[in-house]
């Protein structure tokens, strides 16, 4: 067995990417060159543009949060947008992460068996992400409810929101860069 697979690559935290033996298809369908393949229009797009919203809404969530605790945005307007904006993001991603389990990985994974060993990976992940998520809505009401002045439970939020950032982007990289080759090389079929 190849060492890559001895390591414990389920554990989301501690994982620096994807081994390279699940990396096969990358070398031909390197990140550079996906927007000007043929095959990009289309699912793949719309694909990547669900986790380019992900990635956005977080930033935002950051930069709000961060300005609420420097006293720079007024404490119910804040509020209003840490409530809808984390609804988004947790319903929507929820709903992506059951879609992708569900339907996209089975067809993915049967498309190259050389990597299909990712995308159990990927779907650990998704596990992993509701644990932190349930944390993160959790830090997010007590940042809601909060006294307007005080600012430890906003504190905390902002920990939980780096936290969930830094696995989700870890989740999201590699996934790309599983899905988006399997894709170019073989095609839509199968995903609807
Ligand atoms: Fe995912
Ligand atoms: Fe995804």
């Amino acid at each position: 067995m190849n060492d890559d697979f001895r390591m414990d690559l389920t554990r989301l935290g501690d994982r620096e990417g994807l081994p390279d033996a699940l990396r096969v298809l990358l070398g031909d369908y390197p990140r550079e060159s996906w927007a000007t393949d043929p095959g990009f229009d289309g699912l793949v797009r719309f694909w990547l543009d669900r986790h380019l919203m992900f990635r956005r809404l977080l930033d935002r969530i950051t930069s709000e949060t961060e300005a609420r605790l420097d006293g720079k945005t007024d404490p119910m307007l804040y509020k209003a947008h840490v409530s809808k904006l984390g609804s988004m993001l947790v319903g929507e991603l929820h709903g992506h992460h059951n879609i992708e389990d569900m339907h996209y990985f089975p067809v993915l994974a049967a498309k190259d068996s050389r990597i299909a060993r990712g995308f159990e990976i990927l779907d650990h992940d998704h596990h992993a992400l509701d644990g932190i998520l349930d944390r993160y809505v959790k830090a997010a009401n007590a940042a809601i409810k909060a006294d307007p002045q005080a600012t430890g439970e906003i504190g905390t939020f902002l920990d939980e929101t780096g936290t969930l950032r830094r696995l989700l982007s870890r989740h999201l990289i590699d996934e790309e860069e599983l899905v988006v080759p399997v894709i170019l090389k073989h095609g839509t079929g199968g995903l609807g």
